[in-house]
This record gives structure tokens, sequence and C-alpha cells, in this order.
């Protein structure tokens, strides 16, 4: 579904191939499931998501915000407006800060109008121009002070192509001092490109400030809502828990940059606005997004009410005192990281403190009384070096002091196996440490050879967060060849479930228009939105997720030219359900028979569904054909233990078997 990409932080090895070999074992592979053995919990964090605002996921996004720098607070403030100056008309458009209505996004715009001829306004062009749809309500708000003239009658429009009116209101300025005014629009056609004109009735100056365009039809009806159709996707997956707000928006380029969950909450005016660290990152590769900032419509509160909603645990993750270090690295002096710990401090106390301390007032005033019952903190996003543990250690100390409760999250750095990756798992016996962070983007083949990795983790040590990956085919696309490599990792992560709590594809969201990295979980557009082939992975996974572990033998599987093994399988108990679940992935371009034995089970299983993804490995989903990769289920019959079951080429299978545990 994306289109060509540069390449971000994988290698480039053209190794898709590696899966489509056509790869049978001499004789039928054997698994054994052990229905007899007691397994392990599994996390019910075990499969999450993970969210930051790139790709125009957030501004854009999932904030249902139509109006781009509707605050003027953009470096070129002008960004996101054109004047309208229809025939006849003649005045001009600046900004000015004096006497704003919101101390900490001070800038407005100041209209002097001296003929208002057949139109004159402003004009803004949106995220790539605004989805609407024909019937839906949208409310046009404004902060709006009348300097000079006459009261003002302002037309407020949505325009379509050829400038057609989609949608008209009227609304008053009559005010000499700062009043917010709103009008409905009622669209009467769909446009995925629509702009939004404001054009002044009478001759005079007029100020106008936070300027804003919401549809009533967002996620449960919120006034500053989120994209219900985006959080819908994400519902749609029951993710386990929601990593936000990053990535590398949390550490900034710089410091000044860096992401401060205290200037994200409170009033959405009244938040301050910074430009976004992906706004100038890629633009060497053609991915600049010179309009890309950050306006926290999605900010902390938001956060953790959409957690709420979805029944997941919150992962916030915050600055340690360090920018990107692929950036400028920045340090706070050790001596100087108060502050910063404090951050962390009172983000705690916004989540979990009782109505009368200072943050849960806050989040109480927010509309959330209730503690929203934050148990875990990252530390930090993906920092490396001693330069790291050091200040980690800091804020270990400190949080574990006040809140031995709250499970904390380290970081390993940008790699899953290089010197920064081994330094950290040297530090980490050394620290506080609840669950680590590894991060992994990479070739499929890395996936398909490293389903065996936490096979080898040291049983003792602290949880492990695969908090990021995905895999890089060299085209960058969200295709099956990626999806299927992903499935067979996760049945590592699944059979290591005592150690491996959890996981999350990355990144989440990316607008079709609007992107600086792929591939990506989700894309969008301005009205649609589709999962791709490896959100098809995630949620199959999710959805069968179970309880315990079962322990698997795999004997006989056919391997790549590395020796690794090509076919892999987990197995689990859904104590609700009364089933066991087996999955199993053939990452060979033949269908691969599989004998299953079922020790415990003597009697045929009845009543049973497998459903089974599979596709060419060149298949995605698109916002099209949004279901290009598709899970198909079958009902089983009778299922005799001992049984063969062949698994198609390149597909995952999910057994559903009731076999009371
Ligand atoms: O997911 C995109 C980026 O990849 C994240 O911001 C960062 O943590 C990682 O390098």
């Amino acid at each position: 579904m994306s289109p060509r990409l540069p390449l971000v932080l994988s290698s480039a090895c053209a190794l898709a191939s590696v899966i489509a070999a056509p790869l049978v074992a001499a004789t039928t592979p054997t698994l054994t499931v052990d229905t007899t053995a007691a397994g392990a919990p599994i996390s019910p964090q075990m499969f999450g998501v993970f969210f930051e605002d790139i790709n125009f996921g957030g501004d854009g996004g999932i904030s249902a915000e139509l109006v781009k720098n509707g605050s003027f607070e953009f470096a070129d403030p002008i960004t996101g407006w054109r004047k309208v100056e229809r025939p006849g008309a003649a005045g001009g458009f600046g900004f000015a800060t004096e006497d704003a209505p919101f101390a900490r996004n001070p800038r407005y715009a100041r209209l002097v109008v001296q003929a208002v001829g057949e139109g004159f306004g402003l004009r803004n062009d949106g995220y790539r121009g605004m989805g609407v749809t024909q019937g839906a309500r949208y409310e046009f708000s404004a902060m709006a002070r009348l300097v000079a003239g006459e009261a003002q009658s302002l037309r407020v429009e949505l325009l379509g192509p050829k400038d057609v009116v989609l949608a008209s209101a009227d609304v008053a300025v009559s005010d000499r001092s700062w009043t917010r005014v709103s009008v409905d629009l009622l669209a009467g056609a769909t446009e995925p490109k629509a702009t939004l004109r404001i054009q002044v009735s009478a001759p005079g100056t007029l100020d106008l400030e936070a300027i804003s365009l919401m549809p009533y039809d967002t996620w449960k009806g919120r006034r500053n809502g989120l994209r219900a159709d985006l959080v819908q996707l994400l519902a749609d997956l029951k993710p386990g828990f929601i990593r936000f707000p990053g990535g590398c928006i949390v550490e900034g380029r710089t410091l000044e940059n860096r992401y401060q969950w205290k200037n994200t909450v409170g009033p959405v005016e009244d938040r301050p606005v910074i430009y976004n660290r992906w706004n100038v990152e890629f633009a060497d590769r053609g991915k600049g997004a010179y309009d890309y900032y950050q306006s926290f419509r999605l900010g902390f509160f938001e956060y953790f009410q959409v957690c709420a909603d979805l029944g997941a645990e919150p992962v916030p993750i915050l600055n340690c005192g360090m920018a990107c270090q692929f950036n400028s690295g920045e340090l706070v002096p050790l001596d100087e990281l108060d502050p910063y710990v404090q951050d962390a401090l009172d983000l705690i106390e916004f989540a979990n403190g009782p109505v009368t301390s200072g943050w849960g007032r806050v989040r109480a005033e927010m509309g959330h009384p209730e503690p929203f019952g934050m148990k875990m903190l990252g530390i930090g996003n993906e920092q490396w070096g001693p330069q790291y543990f050091e200040r980690y250690a800091v804020f270990a100390k400190a949080i574990r002091a006040k809140h031995p409760g709250i499970r904390l999250i380290t970081s390993t750095g940008p790699f899953p196996e290089d010197p920064k990756f081994h330094y950290a798992w040297g530090e980490i016996p050394k620290v506080p440490v609840d669950i680590v962070d590894e991060h992994s983007y990479a070739p499929p083949e890395w996936f398909l050879d490293n389903s065996q990795r936490y096979d080898r983790q040291d049983r003792k040590g602290p949880r492990i967060f695969v908090g990021e990956y995905a895999a890089h085919v060299p085209t960058r696309r969200n295709n099956w060849t990626s999806a299927l490599a992903e499935a067979a990792f996760i049945t590592g992560l699944e059979r290591n479930a005592d150690v491996v709590v959890m996981s999350a594809y990355a990144p989440l969201l990316a607008h079709m228009d609007a992107w600086q990295w792929n591939p990506n979980l989700i894309w969008f557009d301005n009205l649609r939105s589709a999962g791709t082939a490896n959100y098809t992975v995630q949620r199959l996974f999710s959805h069968h997720r179970g309880d315990t572990t079962v322990p698997v033998r795999l004997e006989g599987a056919p391997a790549a030219a590395n020796g690794q093994p090509r076919l892999y399988a987990s197995a689990a108990r859904d104590a609700g359900a009364r089933e066991l679940i087996v999955k199993l992935v053939n990452a060979t371009a033949e269908a691969q028979p599989v004998a299953l034995a079922l020790n415990g089970v003597t009697a045929p299983v009845r009543g049973g569904r497998a459903i089974v993804l599979a596709a060419a490995l060149d298949a995605e989903n698109t916002l099209e054909a949004p279901a290009g990769v598709a899970p198909v289920e079958e009902a089983l019959g009778e299922f005799a233990p001992g049984g063969t079951r062949t698994l198609p080429p390149n597909s995952v299978t999910v057994l559903r078997l009731p076999i009371a545990p």
C-alpha cells in the first residue's frame, strides 16, 4: 500500500527470496504439543500498540481537528493559510501577540479590511486537505475580537474542487474583547480534500485565534476528539497496552524540542505548539514536512482516556535528560536532572494521585476524577551508552523510593544486536529495572532466524518488552513477506512468554500523503483507513493469545541454507474458552504437512476450527482493497491426535481445539 520509500534504519539486503525458497522436509515434520505440562502465564500485555506522532499520525491523523495551524504558532505563521481577496476586495492580514487570549500560544491573526468586494478573508488547506462526509456536521469555532469597524458576520464555508461550496454558515463577531464564536457546518457532499474559507462581511479590523473545525463524529463523540475509524482499528487489535508518545518524539532533536507532558494537558488552545522532530528528519531523503508541528490535541489526558476506553495499560515514555542521540545528543548535566525527575513523579501523580493532590486535581478538572491506574513507566526512549545509564539510575532511584509499585522500563538502544545493545545488557544488572525494551527493525530473514532468540534468555533477569519492531523488505512495503516473517518471530515471543511480556509493531499510523517513514501498521488518508498485512498478523495473534503457554517441540522442520528452520510453532491454553490454541507458520513456498502429536489427548477432538492467513509474498492490503490479506476460517470437524495438517505455502495457521485444560 505504501509508496516507495527512502531507507531509514534497516539494511537493504534483498533476501525476501529466503522466504520463497522451495524448502520441503524429507520426512513429515512432527509438532509435539504437551498438553499435560504446566505452562507459564502469558501476559495480557503481550500484544499492544506503540503510538508516536510520526507520518502525521497525530496532528492530521488520529486527532480529528481539520484545521492546520489554527493557532498561527508555526514558525512561519501563515503556514496552512492563504489570503482570500476576491474581485473588488482590499485588505491584508498580519500577526500579533499583544493581549493574546492564550499565554502559551500567543500569536493570532489580525485582518485589516478596506473593502469586502466579492469576498475577503482567510482560507485553510487542512492536512493535505480536509476530509468531510456528506451529511456529517462539523463545528467551526474561533476566538474572535472586533478591533475597529462594525460588527461582522463571518461567512464560513467548506469548499470542494473548483471552489464548489459544500457547506456554509454565518457567525457573528460583535465583541470588542476576545470571545469564543462557533457555528455548525453540514457537509452537502463527501470530499477528501476540502478547504475552509472564512470571509468577513464589512470593512474593519478583526482578530482571530484558535481557529478549529471539528467533526461531531469522533471516537465516543468527544469534543476534542479522535478520529473514530482510526481508534476503532486500534480497538480491533484488542491491545494490551499503548506505549506513548514515542519514539524519538520523546527525545526531541534538541532538549528544547523534547516532549514535555505538562505542556499537553489543560485547555487544548493553551498547549504550546512545537515543531515535530519528523518535520526535518528525512528532508535529505525528500521526506521533509515543513508543516509538521505538534499541537498536542492528543495529549496525556486523552492518551490515558483512550487507554481506559480500550482496556489497554498505559505505558508512558518520558525524556531522561537526553536529546536524540541520532541528532544533537544534548545532555542534561546530572546535577540538573531534578526537573526531569520531577516530571516523572508528577506524571505518576497526574495518572494515579487522589483528586486532592496537585496533579490529581488537574486530571479531575479535565473530567476524570478516578485514577487511571498507571503501572509502568519507560525512562528514555531509544537511548544508549554510559550517559543513559547514569541518568536512568537517578530516575529509577527517585521513582522506586516514592512509587515502588511502578514497573520501570529501560532501553537497550536502537538495534537488537550491536555494541550499544550488549553494553546495555552489561549495565542492566547494576540498576533497578523491571522490563527491558528491545527494538528490532531488520530484514525479514532476521525475524525468521530469530524466532529462537528468547529461548536463550536468562529466566532470572528482567522481563522483555519488544517495544518496536518491523520486518523491512527492500521496497519497504507492508507486504505479506514482511508480515509472515513477523508471524514467525512472534511464535518465539509466545513460546517464551515466561520472559517476554510485551511487544509492539512500529510505527503505528501513516498518512498516505504525508508520511516520513515506512513500513507502518495502519495507513490512512483524509477519509479512509486500513490495516496492513502486518496488522492482520498482529490482530490474529492478539485475538488468539491464550492465558498460559503449552510447550511444543517441532522436529524435522525444513531449514534454510543457514540451518535455521522455516516452520515455526507455539501453543497456548485459553482457559475461558476451554481450548488449546496451536499456531503454525510455514515460511516456505511449498505446502507443508505437519503431524500433530498432542500429548495427553487420546480421543479425537471435535468442534475445532482453523484460522488461516495465506497470501502471495507481494500481497498487500490497500485503502481500496483493505482485505487483500485476510483470515479464512474453517470448521475442523473431527481432529485425530497424531493426525496431519497441511499448511499452505507462506501461511499462518491458528488451530483452536476444544480440549479442556
Ligand atoms: O518507529 C520510528 C522510530 O524508530 C522511533 O521514533 C524510534 O524509537 C526508532 O528509532
